[in-house]
């Protein structure tokens, strides 16, 4: 673990100069490696599979003081994590050597080939630790991918604990490797110095640049560049050449062929449903939230409904790591403080900052559709959605991600209904153009019940606010409470 990326390309520039003839940094006391190969000097690739695409590490520079040692190590060995700008964490060894074979494409290196041929880009990012944590756990329960983690002090950065019994690719190794095959890409299309490749991709250029960081979009894009197909394909290649390496030879002695084709099937399918089709949710550690108080009780998944709701306070999306982490820090306050309930009464909160942050999460039950909180997950889109719509990109995220996720993985009932606050309840939330929006959405349930209620009740206010007198002698509209206040705000009882 290392910090932010801030703190590390700021620790790096110390020891390097430009170089103008590769367009990347060169360090000062070693000017024959670049960065990414000074990464490798220090342990970045020291599997089979990559060393047979990159060669053996480069020798570590002699003029390398101990002080500098220490910090290059420790900013460049394999397991280094840091925390970039968008609140995601990313494994600097994969992203590195991904960064590599981008810049020895562009300058025409002669990668070597293999039989059958593999992408190198892949090979020293993802399918040769897909191939391998797939197979190790051929047999067992042992976890292949995740789990996240999160940092002690999301300002100042400095231990990074995962969440969990730890597989050979958590969630910072994988997002590592999608960085280090976005902008593996990148660096081979034309040469570009590095530290405006980082820069640009992590957004942390300077203030002028609006907008979601396009690290944020790393999921999508890695899934727009690599289908499920191609990645299938490539680990299944690079299992082929791991059982002609001689360090891994033994490892897939007694597996056939067959048996490596369903491995590289498997590894690809679950990367692409966790990594890729389901979106990434920021864990409640990293928002920096409260204990929940009391006990939580358990939801009977799967589950058959989905409520959406705004947050109508705040009434602005957010758009930063930082800014939708302090939402969740105030609602959560307020719902435990204010309320009185015992958390954040969200299941998950949307962001319009590209992520989903964990209210109660999967598995608990909620406080966000009074007398459904059981039976749905309640999901929140910080802002007031009255007469705005969230940008298409945060729409998509919960139609197009969250939703078909948590079908495929057993949590939300296939045939499920989705519902607006208002339909369950005496409120306008989720505002009338985000309702307007998913109505269109599938799995959409026209109100019954009290939403049936709610709606005529609606029909009756508006009926005595314009004034239609032959209408208000057939319905009793007149004597309705349709003061303002009592079917606004969002607010569910918990
Ligand atoms: C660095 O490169 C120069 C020429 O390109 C060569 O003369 C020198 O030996 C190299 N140094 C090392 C340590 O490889
Ligand atoms: C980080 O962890 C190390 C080892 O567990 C510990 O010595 C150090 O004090 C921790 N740093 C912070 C800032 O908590
Ligand atoms: C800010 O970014 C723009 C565009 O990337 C660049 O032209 C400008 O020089 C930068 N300004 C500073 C102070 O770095
Ligand atoms: C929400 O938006 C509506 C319509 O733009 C506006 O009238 C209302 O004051 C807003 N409420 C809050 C709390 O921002
Ligand atoms: C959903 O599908 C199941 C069968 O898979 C069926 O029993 C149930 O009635 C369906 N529910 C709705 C609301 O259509």
């Amino acid at each position: 673990p290392f910090g932010s990326i801030h703190a590390v390309l700021e620790a790096l520039i110390v020891f390097w100069v430009l170089s103008p003839k590769f367009w990347i940094f060169s360090p000062s006391f070693a000017p024959n490696l670049t960065l990414p190969e000074l990464a490798r000097a220090l342990g970045a690739c020291s599997t089979p599979g990559c060393r047979a695409v990159l060669g053996d590490p480069p020798p570590v520079p002699p003029a390398l003081s101990q002080d500098q040692w220490v910090l290059l190590t420790r900013l460049l060995h394999r397991d280094a994590v840091v925390l970039a700008p968008d609140g995601s964490t990313v494994a600097l060894g994969p992203l590195l050597t991904g960064i590599e074979v981008g810049q020895k494409r562009v300058s025409g290196w002669p990668f070597p080939t293999f039989e059958p041929p593999i992408d190198p880009l892949y090979a020293v990012t993802i399918t040769e630790a897909l191939g391998t944590s797939f197979l190790s756990a051929r047999g067992s329960d042992g976890a292949t991918l995740g789990p996240s983690g999160c940092w002690d002090d999301v300002d100042d950065p400095q231990n990074y604990t995962l969440l969990g019994p730890s597989s050979p690719i958590p969630d910072a190794v994988a997002n590592g490797a999608m960085d280090g095959v976005l902008l593996g890409t990148r660096a081979a299309q034309a040469p570009i110095p590095l530290a405006d490749l980082l820069r640009g991709y992590y957004g942390m250029g300077n203030s002028t640049e609006q907008g979601r960081p396009r690290s944020s979009y790393r999921q999508r894009d890695f899934g727009v560049l690599t289908g499920p197909e191609k990645l299938e394909q490539e680990v299944e290649a690079m299992l082929r050449v791991l059982r002609v390496l001689p360090p891994t030879r033994e490892l897939l002695q007694d597996v056939g062929p067959e048996e490596a084709a369903a491995i590289a099937g498997r590894a690809a399918r679950d990367f692409t449903q966790l990594y890729v089709e389901c979106p990434p949710i920021v864990p409640r550690c990293m928002w920096g939230a409260r204990p929940y108080r009391g006990t939580p009780r358990a939801l009977i998944l799967p589950l058959e409904s989905v409520f959406i709701h705004h947050t109508f306070i705040p009434s602005t999306p957010c758009h930063s790591f930082r800014s939708c982490s302090h939402a969740m820090r105030s609602m959560q306050s307020f719902h435990q403080d204010t309320r009185g309930w015992d958390d954040i009464g969200y299941s998950f909160v949307v962001g319009s900052d590209g992520y989903l942050y964990q209210g109660r999460g999967w598995h608990w039950v909620g406080a966000h559709t009074k007398g459904y909180n059981s039976k749905g997950y309640g999901v929140g889109y910080v802002g007031n959605f009255t007469s705005t719509l969230p940008d298409p990109d945060t729409i998509a995220l919960v139609r197009d991600q969250l939703l078909p996720c948590a079908v495929s993985t057993g949590r939300l009932h296939h045939n499920y209904t989705l519902r607006g606050h208002r339909q369950m309840g005496h409120t306008d939330c989720p505002g009338n153009s985000l309702f307007q929006e998913i109505e269109t959405w599938s799995g959409f349930k026209v109100s019954t019940g009290i939403g049936g209620i709610y709606k005529a009740w609606r029909l009756g206010c508006m009926v005595q606010r314009k004034g239609w007198m032959w209408l208000r002698m057939l319905m009793v509209a007149s004597s309705l409470p349709c003061s303002e206040d009592q079917h606004r705000g969002s607010w569910a009882g918990g």
